[in-house]
């Protein structure tokens, strides 16, 4: 019955079903596309979703690198000092990265020059409070290094012009190599901050005999950078040059100076970079010869003697014999010595007969600070 029932429902069905289930069918595949479909979209959505992201994943790091990198392209992340004086260079690292010179000779950008004050010290800085006063008000126009015995802690507060201010020293003993590889080591140190553009070296017992403003136009005005050099005939002059020097150095190329000098940018990249006559100075200028009062004489004698002046910026007092220099204490320091520390000079300056030959002096010991800071807004005016 049923069987028969439903070939004969089928077959009466099925001119009904044609009508019927079409559009049910229609309504079927209608829903059944609108899946395919929704699913189609979903799949797509997702894939672009994926892609998207992966795309936005892969570019965010490019993005970020690109926003770092950004600054360094920019001529001001170039000229900017380093922050910080500490480093882990060596020598080698450091005169290297210290030697670069820029070929073109004019700046893109407005520049002040800074002279650079560098004091090559044993510990402390007695003296810090006059230089202090020497300084202030004169921001952006020095900048400051301070090699010491690398034991020494310096304790300067954080509004000092010395704080910070250490750069990364070794062991320097007079008369040796190792006082002009730390006099090199200021250079480089200083070398590095471009607007460097004079540099002066000073020690602890050294005091300005001038207010900043004339200490900076009598430098940053001088045709010639500040060596003393002169030949000396005598035992210790030619007497301490040696012939294994040759062919580098010769006799009446040997000179000698005091070594508190005061060169330009040019220069100090090129005493840096001195590869040719350090060995020799090394080997053959041995402890007797006291290197330090005749390497960068000689050098700068050698390879730019129209650049120097051949004589120091800073006095010191032979007067009283010896092999030492005078170094004055509390009592030395009256009103009639200070008179005598501005006392009228002959020298050349810029090719002019000059009255003011002097921005420096030493010996000054620490007991002299206390009438120095009373004497010296009078006298030194500063
Ligand atoms: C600096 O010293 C010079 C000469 O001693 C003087 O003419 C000048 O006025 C001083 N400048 C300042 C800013 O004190
Ligand atoms: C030393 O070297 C210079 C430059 O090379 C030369 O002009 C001079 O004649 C030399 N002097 C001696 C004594 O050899
Ligand atoms: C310094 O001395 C050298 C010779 O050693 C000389 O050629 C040069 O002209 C001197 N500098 C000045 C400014 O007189």
């Amino acid at each position: 019955m049923e069987d028969g029932k439903d070939p004969a429902g089928i077959t009466l069905s099925k001119p009904n079903q044609s009508r019927v289930l079409p559009p049910r069918l229609i309504q079927l595949l209608f829903l059944f596309l609108v899946l395919c479909f929704s699913i189609c979209l979903f799949v797509i959505y997702m894939i672009r979703k994926t892609e998207v992201t992966t795309t936005l994943a892969s570019s965010i790091p490019i993005l970020r690198a690109c926003v770092e990198e950004q600054p360094k392209m920019n001529l001001d992340e170039w000229i900017k000092p380093p922050s910080t004086l500490l480093h882990t260079m060596s020598d080698e690292e450091l005169f290297w990265r210290a030697s670069f010179v820029p070929q073109l000779k004019s700046y893109p950008f407005t520049r002040v020059p800074k002279i650079a004050f560098m004091f090559l010290t044993i510990g402390q800085l007695p003296l810090a409070p006059l230089w202090e006063r020497f300084f202030k008000g004169h921001e952006g126009l020095y900048s400051i290094y301070i090699h010491s015995l690398p034991s020494y802690e310096a304790k300067f507060s954080s509004n000092s012009v010395f704080y910070g201010r250490q750069i990364p020293s070794q062991v320097a003993q007079w008369g040796r190599m190792s006082m002009c590889d730390a006099e090199r080591r200021l250079l480089a140190n200083a070398l590095l901050d471009f607007l460097n553009e004079y540099f002066v070296l000073v020690s602890e017992s050294c005091i300005p005999l001038y207010n900043f403003t004339l200490t900076y136009h009598y430098i940053t005005n001088s045709r010639y950078s500040f060596m003393g050099a002169f030949d000396d005939p005598g035992p210790v002059g030619r007497g301490r040059y040696n012939h294994n020097m040759l062919p580098e150095v010769n006799i009446s190329q040997w000179r000698k100076g005091s070594q508190w000098f005061e060169v330009d940018r040019n220069l100090a990249s090129f005493i840096v970079s001195d590869t040719t006559y350090y060995p020799k100075f090394e080997a053959f200028c041995r402890p007797a010869c006291y290197v330090d009062e005749h390497y960068f004489p000689t050098l700068l004698t050698i390879q730019a003697p129209n650049l120097i002046a051949n004589r120091s910026l800073t006095w010191v007092d032979w007067s009283r014999g010896g092999p030492h220099p005078a170094t004055f204490g509390k009592s030395d320091i009256t009103e009639a010595f200070m008179k005598k520390l501005h006392r009228i000079q002959n020298c050349v300056y810029n090719g002019e007969p000059s009255s003011i030959c002097n921005l420096f002096a030493r010996k000054f010991s620490p007991g002299t600070l206390e009438p120095l800071l009373l004497l010296a807004p009078k006298f030194l005016g500063y």
